[in-house]
């Protein structure tokens, strides 16, 4: 026979020890599993002789009862105790700042909608063309026909299919956007351009942002104003401004305007070539024949027309010195426009 007044003060005893749920587990095993003393108790009532069982059956499951009572408490106990230990050891402050690095804008997408928005604010729209370019809108349409020197002015990549190129300009977008709309025009166009070139100043894909505008009465004035005020608007500053005769087959007169180099001041370096003064846009009249071509009359229409290079304007701004480190994309060089 069980000793039964012993189970009790055992079980306690050995509940104090205790520390996981697997350990409870064993006990409880011990105690109320199959062959558990308190299980082995009960199937003892059977041999007792009748007049013994009732009290002894009543007793058995008293402390059946107590046993399971206290079974639950301290496994109630030990999960009340795990979930406070989790609590304090893996708490995450959601108030602490993020650690991780964020990603930025790289300094020529940030340029590029630097530039689209101070044309919208001048009521510009923004166009777009693509970057495989049918050949007669990169050269013929814009009055540059076959065997013209001027072709090789912009080296050209060609592409496996007859008649299209990558564009070396976006000055193709002007030609797309007077074949489309009818005056009044005025857009801007950027994009990525291809030319076989390569040097500090120079890289073989570029962006430029193409100018359009047509309408009536419009002189060379208006052009020169709405290039400096973009200029000044751009760089927040009163820099020096350029206007110098050159020449392009679809502007007449044609001009390049050029920049005071911000990298030395104007006393000559490896970027403005030692001339103190960097190149950032070509533009000019549009030529008759170009307005001709898009089945515009030339004696009701006017247009002037520019094409800038985005990273020559990044450079002056930003003040970097290699047209290379936009390319690169080295995290040190990124970094540094958040
Ligand atoms: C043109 O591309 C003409 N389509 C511009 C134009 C448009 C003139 C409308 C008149 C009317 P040009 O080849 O000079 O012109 O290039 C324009 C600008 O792009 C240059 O002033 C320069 O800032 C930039 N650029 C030219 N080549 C490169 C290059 N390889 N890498 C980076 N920028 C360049
Ligand atoms: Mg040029």
């Amino acid at each position: 026979m069980i000793d039964l007044s012993q189970v009790e003060e055992e079980l306690e005893r050995e509940l104090k020890r205790v520390r996981s749920l697997q350990e409870l587990q064993q006990l409880k095993a011990k105690y109320l599993g199959k062959s558990g003393l308190i299980t082995q108790a009960i199937s003892n009532i059977r041999d007792l002789p009748p007049e013994e069982r009732k009290s002894y059956g009543q007793k058995v499951n008293q402390i059946k009862n107590r046993a399971e009572e206290l079974l639950k408490g301290k496994e109630e106990e030990i999960k009340r105790a795990e979930l406070q230990r989790r609590l304090s050891e893996e708490w995450l402050d959601l108030s602490v700042p993020l650690q991780r690095a964020v990603g930025s804008l790289h300094p020529i997408t940030q340029t590029l909608r630097r530039v689209k928005s101070i044309f919208l604010s001048m009521g510009f729209r923004v166009m777009e063309g693509p970057e495989v370019e049918r050949e007669d809108y990169n050269f013929d349409l814009l009055n540059i026909p076959k065997e013209h020197p001027a072709r090789d002015m912009q080296d050209t990549f060609y592409v496996n299919r007859e008649g299209y190129l990558l564009r070396t300009h976006t000055s193709p977008v002007q030609i797309r956007t007077m074949l489309a709309h009818r005056p009044p025009i005025y857009m801007v166009a950027p994009g990525r351009v291809y030319r076989r070139d390569d040097d500090p100043t120079h890289s073989p894909m570029f962006h430029q942002v193409e100018g359009l505008v047509v309408d009536q009465e419009l002189s060379f004035g208006h052009m020169k104003y709405t290039i400096e005020v973009f200029l000044r608007e751009f760089f927040e500053a009163d820099v020096p401004v350029r206007f110098r005769a050159s020449y392009f087959p679809f502007t007449e007169p044609s001009a390049e305007v050029d920049i005071g180099c911000v990298i030395c001041g104007g006393v000559g370096c490896k970027v403005c070539k030692q001339s103190g003064w960097l190149e950032v846009m070509g533009c000019g009249m549009v030529h008759p024949k170009v307005l001709e071509n898009c089945g515009l009359d030339p004696e009701s229409y006017q247009g002037f027309a520019f094409g800038m290079g985005v990273e020559r304007l990044a450079m002056l701004y930003f003040r970097i010195d290699n047209i290379k480190l936009f390319f690169e994309n080295d995290l040190r060089f990124l970094r540094q426009f958040l």
